[in-house]
Order: C-alpha cells, then structure tokens, then sequence
C-alpha cells in the first residue's frame, strides 16, 4: 500500500504562500480535477463504445498537489464536505493547502499527518514607534493630539508578549487625516494595508461578507486570511448597519474572527475604524455599549483651524509644483496662487476638497497664460462647494 499523503496547511498571504511552495513539483487542485472529469467522461465514451483505452491507467501519483485560496470557492460544496474523499481519490504524495475553510481544515486533520504553517505578521517595533512620533508631523498638518494618543495606545503593540489585537476608532470630520493616519502607521509596520471600506457594501453583500456565505463569495474572513498588513483599517465604520455589530465582539476582544466557513487568529494586529462621530457619546449611542466598551481608544480627529488650512494649501500646492514642467511652473507663481487659495478656502477644512480646488485652480492658470492671448480675465471664478 502507497504511503498516506502527507498534508501540510498554510495560512497567511499569496506571496508568502508562493515561498513556501518553492521550488519542487505542482499540479494544482483545478487542473487535477479538470483532469479527473476528462478522465471520467473518456472512460464513460469508451464503455459506451465497447472499447477500451490503456493511457489511463498508468497515471503516475501524483507529488505535489496544491490547493490555493480561491479554490474552494470554484469547487462544488459537496466536493468541500467530502474533501477527504476528493484527496484519497487523487491520493497525491502530499497535498499543500492555502488558507483552507475550517471544515477543510478539520476533515484533513482527522485523516492524514497534517503540519500547519502560519506566516508570521509584522509587528509594531520600537523604533517604529519613534518613527511614528518624528515622522507624523510631516505627514499630516495639525492633530497634534491624536499623535500624542496613538503613541500611548500602540504602545502595548511593542511589548513581546501581547497576543490581542489593539483596537482604536478614529472619529471626526471627513478629509481631516483619519485614514491617512491609518496608512502611515500601517508603511511603518509593513505589509500592504488591508482597507475595508464599509459604505461600499449593500446589506445583502454585507451579511454573507461579515458571516460568511458560500465558499464562491469572498468574505471578511478570506481578506483578514489573505492580508500581509499587520494594520487592519475598517474604512466608514459607522455605515455598517446594527445587526452586525455583533460579529465584530469576539475579534475585537480575543483577535479570533469566525464566520461559517472560515476561522482565523490574528493575533497583536492593529484595527483601526473611522467614522464620522461627532462625539464619544454619539458612538456610544450608534453603536451601543457592547461595541463601544470594546475599543481600546477612541480618537477624536479635529476640524483644522484657519492656520492649519493655510498650511496644508502651502504644501498641497508645492506638492503640485513639483510635478508640473518647467516650462508649466515658470508661468505661475506658487506664493501668489497659495496666496489666492487661502483667501478663497475660508473655512473649507476638508483636505480631500482642498487638493481638488488646488488642482482646479492651477489647471485653470496654467490654460489661461498658455492660451494668453485675448481675454486671459475673463474666465469665471470657481466656486467653492462648502465654503
Ligand atoms: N491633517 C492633514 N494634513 C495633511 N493632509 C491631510 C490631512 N488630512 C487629510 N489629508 C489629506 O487629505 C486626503 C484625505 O484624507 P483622509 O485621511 O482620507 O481623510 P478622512 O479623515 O476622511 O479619512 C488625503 O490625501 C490626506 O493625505
Ligand atoms: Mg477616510
């Protein structure tokens, strides 16, 4: 009797799963099944057809076989309840499974000498922490406070034995630094920011997101498997309707997230929501006190003031100078149009509408002294939406 397949199952990202797979022989779960059916439906010809055909029969074993994370969701239910039997019928030497579903996981286990891999996250070091204070200033105008909070609440992130997720929600107006903050913190850690953005979901989509639904449709507990960024950034926490408050509990509280297919430990992350709460209380009215008492911070993020709305359009538009040609930039003033846009701003502190407006405004310069001819006054003012 041939050895027993020996499995091994793999959790963390595409790229790393690729390092691990290495080098060596693949034949990938798709293409063996693919295989399979042909197979079948050749052998159901020939029995029709009285006659027989030897290829078949000398199919070597299959080495390697390799299930990767969308392959479950390609393969029939049935085939996932019964993947036991699906493997014994291919009978590979080993089998490598990439962020399998739970019920894969624990039919595998019962069955076949199985090891488990788990990639190996990014933590928040020390001097990322520095990094972060020296850094944040640049980064973002103003909001002095919240540097000062977020040092203190990711500070329990760089102590080795912390196991939890660090849990923060960043409230206050739109366009004043929220997710930006979020981004910054996630390049010091590393790994590509994994940003869900809860007002893309309808509530349909969103239930089988959140609590899982078939294997073909993707959910919150394959991106949270799939991620390298040790930052989790739930983009517009509060547009997610209240009956799924719950299903956040447990991994704010432990770092375990479950839904029906898919089980997955995060360990020390950092989930970060943002909302538009205008107050503490707000969200503890919005989101009821289960939700709210699990935070371990709530940010507040201010309005910019007056100066700090004319500093960021200094740099929003010596940002912009930088990128334009030479021959362009000779033609303007960057002082002169700071200068405008400053007065024009008023009390606009959204930083999203103000890079549109610097935009605008020097686009409409540039047109203007590159068509210079007749009437280079005439153009019409553009209005500012808020101010
Ligand atoms: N305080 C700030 N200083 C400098 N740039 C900012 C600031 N706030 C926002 N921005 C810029 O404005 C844009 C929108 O900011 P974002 O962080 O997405 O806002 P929100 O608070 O709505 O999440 C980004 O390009 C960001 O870099
Ligand atoms: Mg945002």
């Amino acid at each position: 009797m041939p050895a027993k397949t020996k499995v091994t199952i793999c959790y963390g990202p595409p790229s790393w799963f690729e390092e691990v797979l290495g080098k060596g022989a693949r034949t990938y779960l798709l293409d063996a099944l693919n295989e399979r059916d042909a197979a079948m439906r050749r052998h159901r010809h020939t029995i029709d057809g009285q006659e027989r055909s030897v290829e078949e029969e000398v199919a070597p074993r299959v080495k390697r076989l390799i299930a990767m994370t969308g392959d479950y969701a390609s393969v029939s239910e049935h085939a996932i309840t019964n993947f036991v039997g699906l493997v014994r019928e291919i009978d590979p030497k080993r089998l490598v499974l990439h962020n399998p579903p739970e019920l894969v996981h624990a039919q595998l286990k019962r069955a076949f000498p199985t090891e488990i891999l788990r990639f190996e996250y990014p933590v928040l070091k020390r001097d990322a922490l520095r990094m972060f204070r020296d850094g944040f200033g640049g980064r973002l105008v103003g909001q002095a406070a919240v540097r000062e909070r977020m040092l203190a609440a990711l500070y329990p992130l760089t102590t080795p034995r912390r196991s939890k997720p660090v849990v923060l929600m960043f409230y206050g107006p739109s366009g004043v630094g929220k997710t930006e903050t979020a981004q910054f913190v996630n390049d010091l850690i590393g790994g590509t920011l994994l940003r869900k953005q809860f007002s893309m979901f309808h509530s349909e989509k969103f239930a089988s997101y959140v609590f899982g639904g078939a294997h073909s449709e993707g959910s919150f507990a394959r991106d949270l498997l799939d991620r390298s960024s040790g930052v989790i950034l739930l983009d517009e926490f509060d547009k997610a309707a209240s009956v799924f408050h719950s299903a956040f509990y447990e991994v704010f509280d432990e770092g375990v997230f479950e839904d029906k297919n898919y089980r997955v430990r995060l360990g020390p992350a950092l989930i970060i929501c943002t909302s538009n709460y205008e107050s503490e209380g707000d969200i503890r009215n919005a989101l009821g006190e289960a939700l709210y008492s699990r935070f371990d911070a709530l940010i507040r993020f201010a309005a910019l003031s007056r100066d700090e709305i004319a500093l960021v359009i200094r740099r929003l538009v010596d940002d912009r100078f930088t990128r334009l040609t030479s021959e362009d930039g000779a033609l303007l003033s960057a002082d002169a149009i700071s200068e405008e846009l400053i007065e024009r701003a008023g009390r606009v502190g959204n930083v999203r509408k103000l890079g549109k407006l610097v935009d605008e405004v020097i686009a409409l310069k540039l047109v203007r002294a590159v068509l210079s001819s007749t009437d280079a006054d005439a153009c019409p003012d553009i209005a500012v939406e808020g101010a």
